[in-house]
């Protein structure tokens, strides 16, 4: 990096007349790319390189396919091709290091970490160097930066990936305010679902989301989104919004949680069966089956986005039970749609129905 700043400095007074912008003038001169020779003269003749993402976010779902597009060029165009290297990365929002996913070389790629064997580089058109991702998980969203070196020179384009999902409170079968930050994003996992960021709460919130318990976050802030302002909920004074308590200590703090669970490839049903049933009996039911009791995450998604509509109330995997409104009518709720809550009942001493989780 103080390579590329004695690189502008020395450019500075030679290049002042030119527009600049996303990119680094640098050398192609024959004599190579070290800065010694001859201190820059003839060396920067003016050619960047630019690299271009898609400005807009890309919405995929879980288990899906998806390419990051990524391509670059050169300003004015070069005639012939020139070795670069291609690396891609994934920032991180929550203080974690920065993950690397896919370095290339010519034609020698190598992948890291989650992403070993399920990234490649797509090459369809010239100069281009997307990034595929195949098989999309739960923790793949967030942005991506695609980065082309040439010689001295490097540039980069950041593509930012959305998971389609939704966004729902927990709390756990103890009550209200009872998760600290790391038993808050088990909970979530328990759920088949992640601690929501920030954008996909307030994405919620614009869809509609009400919710008067502070939740935890994924980068560990405390926050709830509040669309009709109500004495109970901070006061009829304040707008609607995402009301935050800013970041709280992980450890010893205590709140709800904001579970994001994507789309599914799965199928969640309201088990036919003749009688109700416990607890028990009703994870056996779903697996004589051939399924197994569906998780919380799986129940707001298949509402979400398998439209599923059921009057019943049913058990779920973590002792809840629940049921999932699309259309709302009489004798079923309220008047929005929604997942409705019962809370915990006793898991001996109380029969219901059951919703299973098949996977595709
Ligand atoms: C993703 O790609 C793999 C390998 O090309 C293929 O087997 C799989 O069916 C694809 N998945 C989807 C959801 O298209």
């Amino acid at each position: 990096m103080s390579l590329l700043f004695l690189v502008l400095l020395l450019l500075l007074p030679c290049t002042s007349g030119l527009p600049f912008y996303n990119g680094f003038y640098y050398s192609n001169s024959p004599d190579g790319w070290g800065l010694g020779h001859g201190h820059g003269e003839g060396l920067f003749n003016g050619v960047k390189l630019v690299v271009e993402t898609p400005e807009e976010t890309l919405f995929t779902y879980r288990g899906a396919n998806v390419t990051l597009p990524c391509h670059y060029h050169y300003e004015p165009a070069l005639a012939s091709p020139r070795p670069i290297r291609i690396k891609w990365w994934k920032l991180s929002d929550n203080g974690a290091p920065e993950q690397d996913v896919l370095v290339a070389i010519g034609p020698r790629h190598r992948s890291f970490g989650v992403y070993q064997g399920r990234v490649h580089l797509r090459q369809g058109r010239e100069r281009e160097v997307s990034l595929e991702i195949r098989d999309l998980r739960l923790e793949d969203y967030g942005r991506y930066r695609c980065e082309v070196i040439d010689g001295l020179e490097d540039e980069s384009g950041l593509v930012e990936l959305e998971l389609r999902g939704v966004v729902f409170p927990y709390q756990p079968p103890q009550g209200r305010y009872q998760l600290n930050f790391h038993e808050a994003q088990q909970a979530c996992e328990e759920q088949d679902a992640v601690l929501a960021s920030f954008e996909q709460l307030f994405r919620a919130w614009e869809e509609g989301l009400d919710w008067c318990n502070a939740g935890w976050l994924q980068d560990g802030s405390v926050q709830y989104p509040i669309t009709l302002p109500r004495q109970p909920c901070g006061g009829l004074g304040l707008a609607p919004g995402v009301r935050s308590y800013g970041l709280q200590h992980r450890r010893l703090h205590r709140y709800d949680a904001f579970c994001f669970a994507a789309a599914l490839k799965g199928q969640v049903y309201y088990l036919e069966h003749p009688e109700k049933l416990t607890l028990t009996e009703a994870k056996a039911a779903c697996q004589e089956d051939g399924a197994q009791i569906a998780k919380v995450g799986q129940l707001f998604a298949a509402w979400k986005f398998w439209g599923l509509d059921r009057c019943d109330a049913g058990w779920l995997a973590d002792g809840s039970i629940r049921y999932p409104v699309a259309q709302p009518r009489l004798n079923c709720g309220p008047p929005e749609p929604g997942v409705r809550s019962f809370g915990f009942p006793h898991p001996q001493s109380h029969k219901f129905g059951v919703y299973c989780y098949r996977q595709r």
